[in-house]
């Protein structure tokens, strides 16, 4: 195991406190895990998040032949598993800020033959794509790295054709105690030190996880959010006990 000290969580905790810095801080920092990141999610969850992921794309409801979009696409793992839902006929398209992250996406898209997708730089708090465009929009583990939420969501309502439905997979609180418990050892102490040995997280990643995770807010705030941001029919699943959760909205009508 590498050496970790106390002063790794100080320096986190600042560049998260600063705002604006945490967007370049997010930004740069899944640069410089992009190559890791795909087995450091699969090593860190045992292989869970894939499950996570597919039942977040089978509740968009999507269909052959509609259009998607997958915010903060990262390595692409939900744009693609969108894009065998609606088929040669329809669209999806992957944003996110990260060069690196979408970099690798795109070997994975290639690598699958798929050109129904469109993977496209850019911030996920002004979207660069017209209003009403997409029957779903999808985001994992994304809107908790976002520093302006609101613009965030306000974006995905705008893009979202009316009935459409957003799909937002996201750590959350565990809803055990005991489980609460292992997971903040295993999170606070595990993770960061695989972080270091396995991905080589010069940028301190694997700490600013656990730390975003806990200010992120919890399944019946989240809740609240989008409801008071004009999302309807609002609803949540907590996936293994709550240490992660999918809040599903429409688009009113
Ligand atoms: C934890 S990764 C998730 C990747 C992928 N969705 C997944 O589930 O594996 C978070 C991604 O969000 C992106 N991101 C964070 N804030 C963003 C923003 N404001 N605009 C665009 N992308 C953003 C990061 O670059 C990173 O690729």
């Amino acid at each position: 195991m590498g050496q970790v000290d106390f002063d790794d969580y100080v320096i986190v905790k600042e560049l998260f406190d600063t705002g604006e810095d945490k967007r370049a801080y997010v930004q740069s920092m899944f640069n410089a895990v992009a190559k890791r990141y795909d087995f450091m999610n699969s090593v860190l969850s045992v292989g869970i998040h894939h499950l996570w992921k597919r039942l977040t794309v089978a509740k968009t409801g999507i269909k052959p032949g509609q259009k998607a979009l997958d915010i903060c696409t990262g390595t692409a793992d939900i744009a693609i598993r969108l894009a065998g839902k609606v088929g040669p006929s329809g669209k999806v398209t992957g944003v996110d800020f990260s060069k690196d992250m979408l970099a690798i996406g795109k070997q994975k898209v290639n690598q699958a033959r798929l050109d129904n997708i469109d993977l496209i730089f850019g911030n996920v708090e002004t979207l660069e794509l017209p209003d009403e465009e997409f029957e779903a929009v999808t985001v994992g583990f994304g809107i908790r790295n976002v520093v302006r939420l609101n613009c965030a969501i306000s974006e995905v309502l705008r893009v979202l054709k009316p009935g459409g439905r957003f799909a937002c997979l996201e750590f959350s609180q565990p809803t055990s105690a005991v489980i609460r418990k292992l997971y903040d050892y295993y999170s606070l102490n595990i993770m960061p030190r695989m972080g270091k040995v396995l991905a080589n997280d010069s940028m301190n990643g694997y700490f600013y996880l656990p730390k975003s995770i806990r200010l992120f807010p919890d399944q019946e705030k989240f809740k609240k959010i989008l409801e008071e941001m004009g999302f309807v029919k609002v609803k949540y699943y907590n996936l293994t006990t709550g240490i992660a959760a999918l809040h599903i909205g429409a688009k009113p009508n």
